[in-house]
Formats: structure tokens, sequence, C-alpha cells
């Protein structure tokens, strides 16, 4: 196989498998990324005007279930056929990571220990606590991006562009380059990074070989100038790294920070709601509504996206402002997510609870305060967009969120959003938007109240605004912009 020009690494990857009477049965995932490059597959490849051999692109990703894992091994090294499967002739390599290994890396340290330091989530009278099973853990979390280091090495053309993804493999970049010096290399970090403070948590020597990690990149993305700034003030505090004008300088390697807005490509978000499946799920909610304003909200069922604060803002608007009774549903969808890590669990426990409670304390035999769904439901999310007059976003601590993005675009009559300070798309946004601290329930139900109140002509002008800024760089742009960032740096 001749190597790839351009290779992406992340966790998860564009397809994933399932069994049907033994079968393998593939399946394309969603997402602006998937898009993003399999478009990008069918660009020219950066390097053939160079005369340099290869082509292409390839997707490196883990097999994360069992399905998965019979697939990769079916695969001569991994490589899987996709003939047939419209990935405009990108390439797809999936390891097969022994399960425990992938168990302690993905679980344990990258979604409990990682994740949680990205969003400033732990209790931390009781958690994170670094014993001798973290050490074991963290020893498979350097297999695990050991592995991907060794699979991009095999397959990347000379002075290939890589593009490492997320808190899974931020050792990648660093094992990547004492293999191959002769790639240009990316890491993409698609959540918030920690202050100092709260970083150094973490070991010295994980919390070190971590930022080295990704140092070993050329260029460091992030979504927002705030998470940038953060990754810089670690590297100065614990690696003692010469931080200027956007460059971090660690043992004599410089590597670039940049900041890269995700937004969404709005004529295919268009496109997909205008599906059969969306339409007739309007039509379902717009009769459950009966003619009452909707106050929306979609997320992962996470624990940064605060969904029981949101939950009680709205008890409490509809304690004190009683005249709203009757007169709004709130529509709250949440797709399950990571169920195998116990907080995620009470998690979930929590927000039903509550869900419960509201429904106890304001049902009526006509009117039905709370819509609270938490199945895997797509286009029941898109659908919920269309309806809402209201989009209430409030994370704790968020990369991006691109459920403030999507919802305006796909707004029939303008909504009104209420939306975090701490979610990177506030940097966007803010200006039409009603701002709140995620911590404060009461300032988010007088956000309820002033949102439900909003002149409509006042909401469609806003919508308008908000959709040229989430659509300001979609996928494809985004994505381009970092290779092309990547290959005007000289080679080092
Ligand atoms: C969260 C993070 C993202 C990450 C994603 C992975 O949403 O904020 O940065 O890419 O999880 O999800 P997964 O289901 O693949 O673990």
């Amino acid at each position: 196989m001749p190597g790839a020009n351009v290779v992406v690494a992340s966790n998860r990857g564009p397809v994933s498998f399932s069994t049907q009477d033994e079968q393998l049965v593939l399946r394309r995932g969603g997402g602006g990324l998937v898009s993003a490059l399999v478009r990008a597959a069918g660009q020219p490849a950066p390097q053939e005007s160079d005369g340099a051999e290869g082509g292409g692109s390839l997707w490196v990703c883990c097999a994360m279930s069992e399905a998965d894992r019979r697939a990769a091994r079916e695969a001569t090294h991994g490589r899987l056929d996709l003939a047939g499967h419209d990935m405009g002739g990108g390439r797809v390599r999936m390891l097969s990571i022994d399960p425990r290994v992938f168990d302690r890396a993905y679980n344990a340290i990258a979604n409990r220990v990682l994740w949680f330091v990205a969003h400033m989530l732990f209790d931390t009278s009781v958690a994170p606590r670094f014993d001798a099973g973290f050490r074991k853990q963290w020893d498979s979390y350097e297999r695990y991006c050991r592995a991907f280091a060794l699979a991009i090495a095999e397959d990347a053309a000379e002075g290939a562009v890589v593009l490492v993804q997320d808190y899974h493999l931020t050792l990648a970049p660093g094992l990547l380059r004492l293999r191959r010096p002769d790639l240009r290399i990316g890491f993409f970090c698609h959540t918030p990074w920690a202050p100092p403070e709260y970083f150094r948590m973490l070991p010295g020597t994980v919390a070190r070989d971590i930022l080295a990690g990704i140092l070993g990149a050329d260029r460091a993305g992030f979504l927002s100038p705030r998470w940038a700034a953060a990754f810089a003030d670690c590297c100065a505090e614990v690696l003692n790294a010469d931080v200027r004008g956007g460059v971090v300088r660690y043992e004599g390697r410089d590597t670039v920070l940049g900041v890269h807005p995700l937004g969404v490509d709005g004529d295919e978000l268009r496109r997909r709601a205008a599906r059969n499946d969306v339409v007739s799920r309007a039509a379902t909610l717009r009769d459950q509504l009966g003619g009452r304003q909707a106050i929306v909200r979609v997320d992962r069922m996470e624990l940064s996206k605060n969904i029981v604060r949101g939950l009680e803002a709205y008890r409490e608007l509809l304690r004190t402002r009683p005249e709203w009774r009757n007169r709004v549903t709130h529509i709250a969808l949440a797709n399950p997510s990571r169920s195998g890590v116990p907080e995620y669990r009470e998690y979930t426990g929590s927000v039903l609870r509550m869900g419960e409670q509201i429904r106890n304390e304001f049902s009526t035999a006509s009117w039905e305060p709370l819509v609270l769904d938490v199945s895997d439901d797509y286009a029941r999310s898109l659908a919920a967009y269309t309806v809402a007059d209201v989009l209430l976003v409030n994370p704790i601590r968020d990369g991006m969120n691109l459920v403030a993005k999507e919802g305006p675009i796909l707004s029939r009559d303008g909504l009104a959003l209420i939306l975090s300070r701490e979610a990177g798309a506030a940097d966007e946004l803010a200006s039409d938007s009603l701002i709140v601290n995620p911590y404060d329930v009461s300032q988010t139900a007088d956000s309820l109240d002033e949102a439900l109140r909003m002149p409509r002509e006042q909401r469609q002008e806003r919508t308008r605004r908000l959709v040229t800024a989430a659509t300001a760089l979609p996928p494809q742009a985004w994505l381009r912009d970092q290779v092309e960032a990547l290959q005007a740096l000289s080679s080092r």
C-alpha cells in the first residue's frame, strides 16, 4: 500500500461494526469530521505537487467493540476494505488492541481522568486518587498511544501531514516524532484545557509526559483561545517551557499553537433535517406542544452538560413565575453516553429524578410540563431544534458545544439562545445570546423568562446572525486550514 499523504488518528473512527447472523455489518458514523475527511480524501493530495510518492488519506482508529476487533483482525493489518461504502477514496485502518489495554486506556485514563481534568469535574474531596492501580492503567494508556504511533509510522508517506485528535492520544505525537521526524504532525484538542492550578493535580511525571507528548507535534490546535492560553500556561509552569507569541519552545523544538473554532456545515445539516424521519418527529412534537412555547435542550448525557441545574432552573421558573404554567413545555433530550462509567450512570439517575419531581409538582390533566427523553434518536434531536422557541445550552465547561450552533441553523421561526459563558461557542455567539453563569440557577431561570418574552423579530434577527457565526468554519474548512498550516511550516 502506498503511504498516505494525510493521516487522521482518533480513538473513535468513521466506521463501526456490528454482527448480524454472524456476519459483520459496517456502519458509517455521522458527524462533521467524518464528512470533512471524506471530502478531503476526494481533493488532490497535498504532496502530489511535490512529486512525492503516496496518495490519499488514511484514518487510523481503534476497534471499540468485539465486532470491530473481528473486522480489524480479518482485514490485512487492520486496513479495512471499504469498497462500496462511499468513503470518497479515504482508507481506514482499525487497530485491534487487547481489550484489557483498551479498557484501561479509554475508560480508566482517557474518560475518567483526562476528560475530568479537562472539564475540571472531579469532586476533589474524594477523587482523583493516583495509586498503584492508576500506574497500571497509565502503562496501558502508553501502550495504546504507542500502537497508534507505530501504525501511523508504518502507513504515512514521506513528509505526510498527520492530524492526531484529542485527549485519548496525547502521547502519540511525541512517540511518532521519534520514529518519523519527516512528518508534519498536528494535534487537536476537542475539549477545554485546564489551568495549571488544576492540571498539576496529575502526578508530576504524567503531567509532564502529556504536555511533552503533545509538544511532539508541530502545531497544537484548540477550539478557543481560552483553552490554548491554559495549555500554554501549563507548558510554562509544569515544563518550564518558553512560551512566546503563540509558540511553545521546549527541548529545542517549537510547537505553534493554533485556534480553529469548529463550526457546522449548514447545507448538510438542513438536507439531513429535510428527511422524513425528522419531519415526522417534528410533527409529533408540535402536537405535544399544542401551541405552547418550547424550551429545548439537546445533549449527550455527560456530567459537563449541567442538565440537572438546567432542570432546576426550569422548576424555579415555574415556581416563581406561575404565569408560564401551561404556556410552555420543556423538551430535554439526552443521548446516552459512556454507561460503562459509574459517574455517568449516577448522573443519569439524578437527571431522571429531577425530571420526575418536575412532573409530580406541575403536571395537570391537560399539560405535561416536561418531555424528557434519554434515548439515542438523532432525528428527534434535529426535529426539536426546528420547533424550539428557546434553546438552553448551559454546560459547566465545554470545548465548543455544537448544539448552540446547530439549533439556530434549523430553527424555523427564530429562537432565543441561552448560552453558558463556559462553552467555547460563547467566544463567537455571545453577542446574540443570553449569557449565563452555569452554576447560577436563579440567573438561568431569569434568562428563561427573558427568552420566553423576547419578541419574535428580535429572535429572528439574532438567529440570522447566530447562523452566520455558526457556519463560519464548517468541518471541511476547519480541516483544510490545519492541513495548510502544517504544510506551510518548513520541515524540521
Ligand atoms: C466528549 C468530548 C469530545 C470527545 C468525545 C468522545 O464529547 O468532549 O472531545 O471526542 O467525548 O466520545 P466517545 O463517545 O468517542 O468516547
